[in-house]
């Protein structure tokens, strides 16, 4: 039977920052970004756009009636959880109107948990074929002002359908995870913002990847050879060409080397605009390029590097299926020239505005925009989702 990606929706905060306009206000060379991190702009999320908001508004976007009474699990995997016992799924499962009888469950490792949701949807369904399972990747990346990571923050989500067959991309079972014990980037409970050794954590991306990538050859008897394109966890792009460039065979054909360089290019085009997204960066980049490639067929075989700090890291492989661009959105990145442009200033205080609480536990906010999906207020302790336009 075959298992995968039936649907892959996207959503984004409505507000950008121009990386050149942060270059100019922190004094630092507009070049560093643009080409020491291939970074053009960062998506920044006001306090009503959360993980719940962006992850429901990503599958709302490409969920039917039908798949909303055929899905029996969702799974939201997240690094910026909003409580320490609620699964965000459980918000999203009502705002989303799917039937009562399904599993809801949060999933956490830094930026790798998607791919073990993945994992976990494709096994349930081998079981349950008739069911489809919900996997929302939801994260705002948020640094601080002035620290090093302030030029890779982002906010996003990806939705995928997963279900019996599928009509993106098909999900082959050899997969390869590793886990290594390692402090490169990690957000203890009192801290809003992560603690982070930059280099270190870029260094280890990089050696998980070179070792995972061996290991999985050696076990599954495969090559670069035999994949149209490689996708990559998106920290930031240029992390990514180095691991492109790292794991490139020189001795293969140079026509197919061109085909994987041009298709990598085309996997970094959203998070150019968009910056990190954490869990689904590395869907993200599937995104991007499938729905701006011009060379792929059915039958193109992908692999993925998933890489979660701590550190999980994870090489799987798709195959993408007959009649794939029809369920696919034609390039997004006019669209995401809709965001409304902030200042820093304004950046600065929108996307680290914290709520007030009065002294029974209420906030209200200002109406900022967001998608078809807002937090409204916070009433006793409980955060209060409903329509953007209620
Ligand atoms: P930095 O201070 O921007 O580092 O921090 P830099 O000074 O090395 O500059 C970056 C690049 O710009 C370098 O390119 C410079 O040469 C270049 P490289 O040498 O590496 O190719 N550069 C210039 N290029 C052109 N013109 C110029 C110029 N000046 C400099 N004038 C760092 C970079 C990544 C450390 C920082 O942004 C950071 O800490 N980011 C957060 C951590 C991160 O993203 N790590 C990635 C791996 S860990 C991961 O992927 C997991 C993660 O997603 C979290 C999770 O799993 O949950 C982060």
């Amino acid at each position: 039977m075959k298992i995968g990606i039936d649907k892959m929706g996207f959503a984004t905060s409505q507000y950008v920052l121009q990386m050149n306009d942060l270059a100019q206000r922190r004094g630092v060379d507009p070049d560093k970004f643009s080409k020491g991190l291939l970074l053009n702009a960062l998506s920044i999320a006001p306090i009503t756009d959360d993980i719940i908001t962006l992850g429901a508004s990503a599958a709302d976007s490409v969920l039917t009636e039908e798949d909303r009474a055929a899905i029996d699990m969702v799974i939201v995997a997240t690094e910026s959880s909003i409580d320490q016992s609620k699964a965000a799924a459980v918000y999203v499962h009502n705002l989303l109107g799917i039937q009562p009888f399904a599993r809801s469950v949060e999933m956490k490792e830094a930026c790798y948990s998607a791919t073990a949701a993945l994992d976990y949807a494709r096994l349930h369904i081998e079981k349950h074929p008739q069911s489809k399972v919900l996997v929302i990747a939801a994260d705002i990346a948020k640094y601080g002002i002035g620290t090093p990571g302030e030029s890779t923050q982002g906010a996003g989500s990806i939705a995928m359908l997963i279900s019996a067959e599928p009509h993106i991309l098909e999900l082959n079972d050899n997969t390869l995870a590793q886990t290594r014990d390692i402090m490169d980037f990690w957000r203890p409970n009192y801290s809003t913002t992560p603690f982070v050794n930059g280099m270190y954590s870029t260094k280890q991306y990089l050696d998980m990847l070179k070792t995972t990538w061996t290991e999985y050859q050696k076990r599954f008897g495969t090559s670069l050879a035999d994949f149209s394109a490689f996708c990559f966890h998106l920290p930031f792009p240029k992390l990514a060409l180095k691991g492109f460039n790292k794991i490139m065979d020189k001795s293969l054909p140079t026509d197919l080397q061109e085909k994987l360089k041009e298709n990598f290019d085309k996997s970094i085009l959203y998070s150019q605009q968009i910056g990190n997204i954490y869990t689904g960066s590395l869907f993200l980049g599937l995104l991007s390029l499938l729905e701006n490639s011009q060379n792929l067929v059915a039958g193109d075989k992908i692999a993925f590097f998933s890489y979660g700090s701590g550190a999980v890291a994870e090489i799987f492989t798709g195959k993408l299926v007959n009649g794939f661009r029809d369920y696919l959105q034609p390039s997004r990145l006019e669209a995401l020239k809709e965001r409304t442009v902030l200042s820093v200033a304004d950046y600065e205080k929108l996307f680290f505005e914290e709520a007030e609480l009065d002294e029974k536990g209420n906030a209200t906010f200002t109406d900022y925009k967001t998608g078809p999906f807002a937090l409204k207020e916070i009433c006793d302790h409980q955060r209060i989702y409903g329509k953007s336009n209620d």
